[in-house]
């Protein structure tokens, strides 16, 4: 396999740094932390970590407000500190991307501070000024991603300014050619640095309706529902100006990809299908000039059911574009974990499934020893999304909380008071306890994962659909002549599996139990929320990537 397509066949996991590992006993996770823990990832087998952001911040929004997009927060480390985690994740075959946040900046970013300054200011136009409604409230209609107004007035110039989230983060003006050049060489500043690719944050909403008209009625909106629903957001997402913008984004990404390894840029889009292969970017050419990786978060919004899932891999292998690398994502930290979602040993499923579908898999840290959310009692609460709108279950501390490592104190992830608390269970369930346990989360995640790399069917194979039943996804992975099956028991029954959608070939890996594996005699039929991959293993192929 050429290196240039490590992103095709690889495994993204996603480091939440506040949480991941703290070094110098602060209770915030850092720099030191993660490459002190580089082990984990390299036995688990994943191949690059996207790191959330690590910038100077006042964490309004926990490192998604930038004060200085070419620096580290001193939190987090140093920059010396990052160029020696890279050079080591580089050494030990682990890839480093960065959290690109281009729709907004921390109201405390130089450029910010300018632009407010003056109407005449030469930075004004990089934000969204306008002047109040003629009854002097805000300019339009439009609402913040955490709730009330997407516009603040400032009483310094008399304008309100735009957020798409916190009043702390103004948003950027992107038709501004001078942002964009500023912002492309933010890239190339890490880039230089020798990351190997970026999540693009919000990236639909960059572009903001030209006139700044108001957002029509939501007409499937229910009175008491979440206000954020009221309007169709037609003018401040997704506009088709965004499109020429990835491209550029790409062009600069794609200049610093060379014969050692290309570089990749992941989008976090939330829209339906047909609006998020566009991003893909595909030119009248048939080439692809947008983001390698549109983020795929059906398995994060769907109804946890077979037939649900089977129609929408069905649909989603289908409007992919010729060459298009579809890619899956079970959890991130802005949604209740997996674990939580569906219960522990749907969970179980839910990892095989992620990790045998066609399509580069996201893992979320801390999901591969099956942490759940903690609920964080009210005076503990440090997520804004939560002080903002309490008691609606938007809030995003539940599923940040720190890494369970070791039964040590603090779990082992810091030798201080975590920002955060810890799971109730950390000191039964952590990466330590599991790693003694071959029956474990943690070992079924290592063995997926090795089989992924080790088998071309399951790392770049095509996917066909199968039929077992209703409650079964049933699914076969195909690469020059190797063929594994992939049956998963969505159900809390026994399902038998029709001899039709199995090869005569043993079990290589159960979901449930590892001895399971040692192969079959007889009709296989799954225990309830029981994953099987049948097949014959190929024991001379590469480890991918
Ligand atoms: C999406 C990020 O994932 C989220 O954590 C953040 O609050 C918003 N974008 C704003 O940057």
């Amino acid at each position: 396999m050429s290196a240039d397509d490590w992103w095709k066949c690889g495994i993204v996991y996603q480091v939440y740094p506040r949480s991941f590992q703290d070094s110098n006993g602060d209770g915030i996770g850092d720099l030191d932390g993660i490459r002190a823990r580089l082990g984990h990832l390299v036995s688990l087998g994943i191949d690059a970590v996207w790191i959330s952001p690590i910038y100077p911040s006042p964490m309004a929004d926990f490192g998604y407000d930038i004060s200085d997009f070419c620096a580290i927060d001193p939190r987090f480390g140093t920059l010396d500190g990052f160029d020696a985690l890279v050079q080591e994740a580089h050494a030990r075959g682990i890839r480093i991307i960065l959290d690109f946040v281009p729709n907004h900046t921390s109201d405390r970013h130089p450029w910010f501070v300018q632009s407010r300054s003056a109407r005449s200011d030469p930075r004004r136009d990089w934000y969204i000024w306008r002047d109040p409604a003629p009854d002097g409230g805000p300019p339009n209609n439009w609402i913040s991603n955490f709730g009330g107004p997407a516009w603040t007035f400032d009483p310094v110039t008399g304008q309100y300014y735009g957020h798409s989230f916190l009043k702390e983060q103004p948003d950027l003006n992107w038709r501004n050619p001078e942002v964009r050049e500023a912002m492309y060489e933010v890239l190339r500043f890490w880039l230089r640095r020798g990351v190997d690719g970026f999540r693009v944050d919000v990236l639909s909403q960059i572009v903001k309706d030209a006139q700044l008209r108001d957002n029509p009625p939501n007409p499937d909106f229910v009175e008491g529902q979440d206000e954020f629903h009221r309007w169709l957001m037609l003018h401040n997402t997704d506009l088709p100006e965004v499109q020429p913008i990835v491209a550029e984004m790409r062009r600069v990404v794609d200049a610093f990809s060379d014969t050692r390894s290309s570089r990749v840029l992941i989008g976090e889009l939330y829209l339906p299908l047909p609006r998020l292969v566009a991003y893909y970017g595909r030119n009248a050419e048939g080439v692809l000039e947008g983001v390698q990786l549109p983020f795929n978060f059906e398995l994060i919004a769907t109804e946890w059911q077979a037939a649900r899932i089977r129609r929408f891999v069905r649909d989603y292998e289908a409007a992919l574009p010729a060459g298009a690398q579809p890619n899956w994502v079970l959890g991130n930290h802005d949604k209740p974990r997996i674990a939580s979602r569906v219960g522990p040993r749907m969970a179980r499923l839910a990892a095989m499934l992620l990790l045998t579908l066609r399509g580069t898999p996201t893992l979320y840290y801390g999901d591969e020893i099956g942490m759940t959310d903690v609920a964080i009692p009210a005076d503990e609460v440090q997520d804004p999304f939560e002080k903002n709108r309490p008691g609606l279950g938007l809030g995003r501390d539940p599923e940040r909380t720190p890494m369970q490592w070791s039964a040590d104190a603090q779990a082992g992830f810091t030798t201080g008071t975590p920002w955060l608390r810890l799971a109730a269970d950390w000191r039964t369930n952590n990466v330590e306890a599991q790693s003694r346990d071959t029956g474990s989360m943690l070992a079924l995640h290592r063995r997926l994962i090795a089989l992924r790399r080790a088998q071309p069917a399951l790392n770049r194979g095509d996917h066909e659909a199968l039929d077992a039943g209703d409650e079964v996804l049933a699914f076969a992975r195909n690469h020059e002549g190797q063929r594994l099956v992939v049956l998963l028991n969505f159900g809390e029954t026994p399902a038998p599996i029709p001899p039709a959608s199995m090869p005569h070939r043993p079990v290589v890996l159960a979901s449930t139990d590892p001895a399971r594996a040692e192969g079959i005699e007889g009709p296989l039929v799954l225990a309830p929320c029981e994953g099987v991959v049948i097949g014959t293993v190929d024991d001379k192929g590469p480890a991918a990537p």
